[in-house]
């Protein structure tokens, strides 16, 4: 969703904002803008649409200063327009600000205002805070202080970034809550703040990130940090391993397809230093997991959203299935509501790429409530899902930019894996011979996955026959059920074309009604404990007319002959077979979407990371 990007120091803000801005366009966004205080005050540019509009409008009308913040917006208040887009300034024209997030209030505070006789040029819920904070301002009060009375009449999750002409030696930034983060880059006589990292790490690998509540006033040389009553907080710079070059696209088209090849390598990085092959034994250090806790665990409660949430489901069968652990699944903005019967001997786990995302954030926070554990597997480092947690598992993949996950999610599966074999180790329901067979087996698959991206001629081949259907529908079975969401979700999410995930035996209770010869059925048919039942799906599909791609381990040769196409995965133990059978729906979706000429990194409406409920 939105994302922020200020800069202060000695060189030209202007580009390094727009540069920073395009590092973000991942996260999704309709209208972009941009604030530099420049010799003749401060001065806005705004456009609506992509970056390059903006971009265009700098050119055309240059803008050059040593302090400035910018800003790309995902509607919520008002149209995606010109007006609607930030920074937004004040109506003396004193106070500029940029936000994510939602000012629950805003109306109340909009009124009472606009009664003052402020007058606004925007329908955000945004602009309210620039007129508050000008309402603050004078000389005795300064701009620190002057935000700080702004962010205490504030309700709702929010970040704030401000500057003002008054006081052009720095920026102020607050966080309020959980709907998107800060951070704030600690360089050599210059700072930057953005909401995310990838703005910030070609200019410095030193950051700060700030908790909720908290504002911190950034100069050239200086930070410092505060709570909102003012008291002073210590500043805990981080420094982050991820390197900048991860975040380019290189020889590939589009992030997606760099990311989905990633995936050798981030399962590599995901296994290496976690598994001794020899002791056939598991080290998740950061999870914080003690015998006794191990013992003491009553159920697991899996909580995420989207792609995290299928994660989730096949977490759920690694887990009750090796350690022996009930297990449930829910989506998160379903969980926060639901009252779930969580208590102290719970966990709750939540599943987060971005570790933002505000459902996820929130779940956690009911779990806590309930005096549960708190895990979480999460990608983005020093994120709030990271933090709040008193263990997490670090999916090691390095940024995901593409909106549709792909290596976020077969991370993940391995993540959850390891964690069923360590606490069945550590409840003794895992036998040591079991144990030491499942940790080997580990060793195979980056592997596996190379197999399979070996094979993508083949799947583009599958993606012309299928690049201009209405309709499709993705069965499977146990273990695999997931990778039938997970398959339908790609597509849906950056070819727009109608998708269905369906548990293969629930067909004739419904789906089963839609096929015709124009609907094709995409079957996970791997060799897993479920795949004769695969053969009869097939079957009962072939009868009603539908064209059947079907997923099936090499060497089958009963599938083949009934379907009309073929997407080929290696021989995989059952439990790991979630992580190679998805990767060739993951390449189908990718060319579908490539081919329809579509924005496969940013599809519409969608947005990376989703901090607003
Ligand atoms: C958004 C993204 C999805 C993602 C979901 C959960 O909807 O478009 O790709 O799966 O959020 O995100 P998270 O960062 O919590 O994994």
């Amino acid at each position: 969703m939105c994302g922020i990007v200020g800069y202060i120091g000695p060189r030209d803000a202007t580009p390094i904002i727009l540069n920073g801005l395009k590092r973000l366009e991942y996260r999704g966004y309709d209208s972009a803008g941009l604030a530099v205080l420049t010799e003749r005050g401060v001065q806005l540019r705004r456009a609506v649409g992509k970056l390059h509009r903006l971009q265009a409008l700098v050119e055309a009308q240059p803008l050059s200063g040593h302090v400035g913040i910018g800003h790309t917006r995902w509607a919520t208040h008002g149209e995606p327009s010109q007006r609607n887009a930030h920074p937004h300034v004040s109506d003396r024209g004193q106070v500029v600000v940029v936000h994510n997030g939602i000012v629950e209030n805003f109306l109340a505070l909009r009124d009472e205002l606009a009664a003052e006789g402020a007058h606004f040029r925007s329908e955000t819920d945004s602009e309210v805070i620039a007129h508050l904070i000008e309402r603050f301002l004078s000389r005795e009060t300064g701009l620190v202080e002057a935000v700080r009375q702004t962010l205490q009449l504030l309700e709702g999750s929010n970040a704030v970034v401000v500057m003002s002409a008054l006081e052009p030696d720095k920026i102020v930034a607050a966080r309020l809550g959980n709907a998107g983060g800060i951070v704030v880059g600690l360089g050599e006589d210059e700072m930057l703040v953005a909401s995310d990292l990838p703005a910030i790490l070609e200019h410095t690998r030193r950051v700060a990130f700030l908790e909720p509540r908290q504002m911190v006033v950034v100069q050239r040389d200086a930070v410092h940090l505060m709570d909102l009553d003012g008291n002073p907080q210590p500043l805990q710079p981080t420094v982050v391993p991820w390197d900048p070059v991860a975040a380019e696209k290189g020889e590939y088209r589009h992030f997606m397809q760099k990311e989905i090849h990633e995936q050798v390598r981030g399962l590599t990085d995901t296994i290496a230093g976690r598994v001794d092959f020899e002791g056939g034994k598991i080290y998740l250090d950061t999870l914080n997991l003690t015998p006794e806790l191990a013992r003491r665990v009553r159920k697991i409660f899996i909580t995420a959203c989207g792609t995290a949430y299928h994660a989730g489901l096949v977490g759920k069968t690694l887990l009750e299935r090796i350690a022996r652990v009930p297990v449930e699944v829910m989506v998160a903005s379903e969980f926060r509501y639901a009252d779930p019967l969580v208590g102290p001997d719970d966990v709750v786990l939540a599943i987060s790429q971005s570790g933002e995302t505000a459902d996820t954030l929130a779940a956690m926070e009911e779990g806590r409530r309930k005096g549960a554990t708190l895990w979480s597997i999460v990608n983005a480092i020093g994120s709030q899902a990271m933090r709040i947690a008193q263990g997490y598992i670090s999916m090691q993949v390095g940024p995901e930019i593409g909106v549709a996950s792909t290596k976020a999610y077969t991370a993940p599966l391995v993540d959850l894996y390891m964690l069923a074999v360590l606490l069945g180790d550590l409840r003794g329901t895992l036998p040591a011979a079991e144990r030491r067979r499942l940790v080997a087996d580990l060793r195979l698959v980056p592997y596996l996955v190379s197999q399979v991206l070996e094979r993508e001629e083949e799947v583009i081949a599958v993606a012309r026959q299928l690049k201009d259907v209405r309709s499709c529908l993705y069965i499977g079975r146990g273990i695999n059920m997931a990778t039938a969401y997970e398959g339908a979700l790609k597509l849906k999410e950056i070819s727009y074309i109608h998708a269905e995930g369906y548990p293969a035996g629930e067909m004739k209770h419904g789906p089963i009604a839609l096929l015709d010869e124009e609907t094709p059925v995409i079957a996970l048919a791997p060799r897993d404990p479920w795949y004769e039942k695969m053969v009869s799906q097939v079957e009962q599909a072939k009868a009603r007319g539908a064209p059947v791609v079907a997923v099936v381990t090499e060497g089958d040769t009963l599938i083949p002959p009934l379907a009309d196409a073929v997407l080929w995965v290696p021989p995989t133990p059952w439990l790991l077979s979630p992580v190679v059978t998805v990767v060739p729906l993951q390449m189908l979706a990718y060319h579908i979407a490539a081919m329809r000429g579509l924005d496969v990194d940013q599809p519409r409406n969608l947005a990376k990371s989703v901090t607003v409920e």
